[in-house]
């Protein structure tokens, strides 16, 4: 029965007979890189798949899980180790091996600092350390990394500042820096990066200003900044990112205007600005963004009419402009916008009736009117909106009566209408509605100081 083991051995020798020579030569002697990888290994404290079980002499390293070599020349250029559940450190030694082109570790439980020797590998076009643990400063002296295409710092524990000498990295094509803890402020010589398609750097607590060499990055596809504490104006030198298809920069502290050179930027799909101190109007240009599926605005200051032109925006999926000082009423050329499935306005100063042109937009399952002063009744054909799943209207001066058609939004799950000039008590129909969980009809009307107050009283839970 021992004679399957017999075998395999003899297998085994015949394999290590027929190793080409300069194999067995390169394994005993020392070579750099082979070095530099066993050191690698031996920083690595936690291994539960294995990854690493042949990095062994009984295997070329070229041959190692994740190692790739240059086929002509031998060189190791690549290490890509992903979600492998590796814990442990990154070993200096790896910024000996000056002929790696990618690293990539993505997805894994590695910690400490990013060693400062990997600004020797100069040929690096891409580094991938997303979603680990590593921690600590971002060495200035990736700055060197000339060929670097590619940095990818998301989710993890990095701190200090974006070094400037990153601006020094101009092939640089994306930068995700987004989920850290860096602080400090973006360095304002961001725009060499003139190849960036990609900058992401969400989620952090970095300060100061939007640095105006953004307007530079011509290539610029996402911009994402939202949630830190950048302050100042938002430049006009973002019109000239005509490739912008993404722009983020809702929490933060953002006051002034929104420049209308927003307008240039017709290739832009997500513009969510919300959550800051921007002032001023609503530029009408905005209309001119006829891609974009999502726009939110709310949780500013702003203080203008709506402007009708955003009816041109026929994509429009999510419009927010709730909790501003909007005036004027509801344009009625909103009823164009019939992708629309959210659309918020409470907490306005608006005023007016609801456009019967609203109930065009039968997709609407969100629709909040809340805490404005718009007046007149609701329309009787309200029944439209069938998918309508939130519906709050209440703090308002509407009148009339609940239009009976509102049985025919079978998906409503919310109704707060508490606080207008409702009369005729609860629309007979209503009992039919099985998603209905909360409806609010009561209340007298009242505007005053507790126009932030959003509240329960005579509330009925169904
Ligand atoms: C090295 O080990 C991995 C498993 O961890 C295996 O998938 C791979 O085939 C091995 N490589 C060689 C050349 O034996
Ligand atoms: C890697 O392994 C393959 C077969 O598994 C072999 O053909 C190749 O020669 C090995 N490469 C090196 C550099 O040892
Ligand atoms: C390899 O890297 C280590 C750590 O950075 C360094 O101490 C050592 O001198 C290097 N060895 C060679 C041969 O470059
Ligand atoms: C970098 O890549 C170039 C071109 O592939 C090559 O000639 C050069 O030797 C490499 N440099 C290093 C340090 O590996
Ligand atoms: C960021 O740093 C603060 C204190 O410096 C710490 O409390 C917090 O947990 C850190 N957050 C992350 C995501 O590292
Ligand atoms: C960054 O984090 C390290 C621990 O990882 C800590 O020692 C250091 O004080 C922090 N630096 C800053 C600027 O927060
Ligand atoms: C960028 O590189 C140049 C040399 O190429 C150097 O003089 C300069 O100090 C570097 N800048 C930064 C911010 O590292
Ligand atoms: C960039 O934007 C600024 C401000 O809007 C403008 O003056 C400048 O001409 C623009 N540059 C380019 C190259 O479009
Ligand atoms: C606009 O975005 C689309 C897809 O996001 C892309 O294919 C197209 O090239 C972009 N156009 C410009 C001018 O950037
Ligand atoms: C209602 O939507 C249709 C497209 O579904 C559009 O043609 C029409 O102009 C819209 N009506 C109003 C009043 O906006
Ligand atoms: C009622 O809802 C249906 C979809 O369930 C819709 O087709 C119809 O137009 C609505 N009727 C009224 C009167 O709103
Ligand atoms: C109630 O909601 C569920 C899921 O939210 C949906 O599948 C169902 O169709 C709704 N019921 C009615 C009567 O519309």
């Amino acid at each position: 029965m021992a004679a399957p083991g017999h075998v395999e051995s003899l297998h085994f020798f015949l394999f290590l007979l027929l190793l080409p020579s300069l194999f067995i030569a390169e394994l005993s002697a020392s070579n750099p890189q082979v070095e530099a990888l066993l050191a690698f290994k031996a920083s690595i404290t936690d291994d539960p798949l294995g990854a690493l079980s042949n990095w062994t002499s009984m295997l070329h390293h070229c041959n190692w899980t994740g190692v790739s070599c240059d086929p002509s020349s031998g060189a190791v250029v690549s290490i890509s180790l992903t979600e492998m559940q590796l814990k442990g450190t990154l070993s200096p030694f790896l910024g000996n091996i000056s002929t790696l082109e990618f690293i990539d570790f993505t997805s894994n439980k590695l910690w400490g600092s990013i060693p400062p020797q990997l600004g020797h590998c100069s040929n690096l076009s891409g580094l991938g350390l997303y979603d680990n643990h590593f921690s600590g400063h971002i060495p200035f002296e990736l700055g060197n990394l000339k060929n670097l295409l590619l940095l990818d710092l998301r989710s993890n524990f990095f701190n200090g500042s974006i070094p400037e000498s990153l601006c020094n990295c101009t092939a640089m094509q994306e930068l995700g820096l987004d989920g850290n803890n860096l602080t400090g402020s973006i360095p304002s010589c961001i725009g060499d990066l003139v190849n960036l398609e990609v900058f992401q750097a969400y989620t952090n607590g970095l300060v100061g200003p939007f640095p105006p060499s953004f307007g530079k990055l011509q290539g610029l596809k996402i911009l994402d900044l939202s949630n830190n504490m950048l302050s100042g104006i938002i430049p006009p030198e973002i019109g000239n990112l005509s490739h912008l298809s993404i722009l983020q920069l809702f929490s933060n502290q953002f006051e002034g205007p929104i420049p209308r050179e927003l307008g240039q930027c017709t290739n832009l799909t997500l513009l969510n600005i919300y959550s800051n101190r921007l002032t001023g109007s609503i530029p009408p240009e905005l209309g001119m963004l006829i891609k974009l599926e999502a726009l939110r605005l709310y949780g500013n200051n702003l203080s203008s009419t709506i402007p009708s032109s955003l009816s041109s925006c026929r994509s429009l999926v999510f419009l927010g402009l709730s909790e501003n000082f909007l005036i004027g009423s509801i344009p009625a050329e909103f009823g164009s916008l019939t992708s629309l499935r959210f659309l918020t306005l409470h907490q306005n100063l608006l005023t007016g009736e609801i456009p019967v042109a609203l109930m065009n937009l039968t997709n609407l399952s969100y629709l909040s009117l809340s805490l404005n002063s718009l007046s007149g009744s609701l329309p009787s054909n309200i029944g439209s909106l069938y998918k309508l799943e939130k519906l709050f209207i209440d703090t308002n001066q509407l009148v009339g009566s609940v239009p009976p058609s509102i049985s025919n939004c079978t998906q409503l799950e919310t109704a707060s209408l508490t606080y207008n000039w409702f009369a005729g008590g609860i629309p007979s129909g209503l009992s039919r509605m099985q998603n209905l969980t909360y409806l609010s009809l009561g209340g007298t009307f009242f505007l005053g100081p507790y126009r932030k107050i959003y509240s329960t009283v005579a509330s009925f839970r169904l």
